[in-house]
């Protein structure tokens, strides 16, 4: 019998590539999602791609009597991926409690049910942010955890400590994943970020820049002490992440996990600065970016990529795709998004 899998933001960008992954590899899966940064266009698109139409329930995680619901309707679900959150880190310096509320309120309920009843698997969003502002690249998962930048990093912080607090007397394992840059889109082409708060994220603002929707975009910082001057990040591709997803439900369906909670490094381990990420995109599409340099922004660290090798090693991940990948896919999706959406 195929396992069920809830998966929540499951319309957003990481979550609905993770349910095609989690399709394509012998799980069923229920969405829920509130619509505050995503539509349903996913569930669509995923449709078309695994031609499985996904059960979706629209309820905010905050509302913990409107989220039982979906246990008492599905009572055999035996993992959950937890995406659900607020993910803007300048919007969360301005609006601190937003953040705190939605997105530990919705982390504590998820975990309530989770524990009442007595799920297998939970898997946490985590984020590199977690890391703080470090002084040397590879990070691994020993690396010292540095004071957050944002009310948004704090909220990772605090979800990873509330996690292990209240699963370490519960039969509930979970796995956090650090994720460092996610970029790219599905390689079909219909699928990809979607949002409905302007993105902040560097390769959709390329993408976005290239196709007219943005006149030009800034680069921030090019005194760094990297080897042009602009910030250096790990940048994976969206199907590499989802499948980490997939790998970690399966690592604690099998029985593999020794410990209540387990963590784990996704990127590729290879640091890329900002001008070489627009240098990639123009050489992988021929297109010309209007970009211009710019000061600093506050809150940027100067340089952070992966060690994954426990991922590696554990879980039997690595990435599939490189940065070219990246470019194609995110160009593919702008451009397709552009023409029908
Ligand atoms: N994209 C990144 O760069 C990145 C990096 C590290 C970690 N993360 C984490 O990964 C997760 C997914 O990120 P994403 O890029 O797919 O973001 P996203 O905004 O596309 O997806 C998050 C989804 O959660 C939903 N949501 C938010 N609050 C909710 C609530 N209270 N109830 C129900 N639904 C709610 C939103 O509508 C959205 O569809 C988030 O937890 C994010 O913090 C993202």
């Amino acid at each position: 019998m195929k396992q069920k899998v809830l998966v929540t933001g499951g319309t957003g960008y990481i979550g609905s590539h993770t349910i095609i992954d989690l399709l394509e590899n012998g799980f069923e899966v229920v969405c829920v999602d509130n619509g505050i940064n995503s539509d349903t266009y996913a569930l669509s698109a995923i449709q078309k791609i695994t031609g499985v139409e996904v059960p979706y329930y629209h309820i905010d995680l905050c509302d913990l009597e409107a989220l039982s619901i979906i246990f008492k309707e599905h009572n055999d679900i035996s993992g959950i991926i937890h995406f659900a959150a607020l993910k803007a880190v300048g919007e969360s310096v301005e609006k601190p409690l937003l953040y705190f509320k939605n997105n530990l309120e919705s982390l504590i309920n998820i975990l309530t049910l989770s524990i009442q009843n007595h799920i297998k698997g939970f898997i946490f969003s985590s984020s590199c942010t977690v890391y703080g502002d470090v002084s040397q690249s590879p990070v691994d998962e020993n690396t010292p955890i540095q004071e957050a930048a944002s009310p948004y990093g704090r909220t990772k912080q605090m979800g990873e400590k509330i996690i292990s607090d209240s699963l370490k007397h519960t039969t509930v394992n979970s796995i956090l994943l650090r994720y460092f840059n996610p970029a790219g889109a599905h390689s079909s082409g219909i699928l990809g970020e979607l949002p409905i708060n302007p993105p902040q994220n560097l390769v959709p603002v390329i993408t976005e820049t290239a196709i007219g929707k943005r006149d030009t975009m800034t680069v921030f910082g090019t005194d760094y002490p990297t080897r042009d001057g602009s910030c250096i990040r790990d940048y994976i591709h969206v199907e590499d992440l989802a499948h980490a997803h997939t790998l970690s439900l399966k690592f604690i369906f099998d029985g593999h996990q020794t410990q209540p909670v387990e963590v784990f490094n996704v990127g590729i381990g290879n640091g890329l600065t900002v001008l070489e990420i627009i240098h990639a995109f123009e050489k992988q599409t021929g297109v010309k970016l209007n970009y211009q340099l710019g000061p600093r922004r506050p809150g940027d660290v100067t340089a952070i990529y992966s060690d994954y090798t426990k991922a590696k090693h554990l879980l039997g991940w690595s990435p599939q795709h490189d940065v070219d990948d990246i470019m194609r896919s995110a160009w593919k999706w702008e451009q397709f998004r552009n023409e029908h959406l």
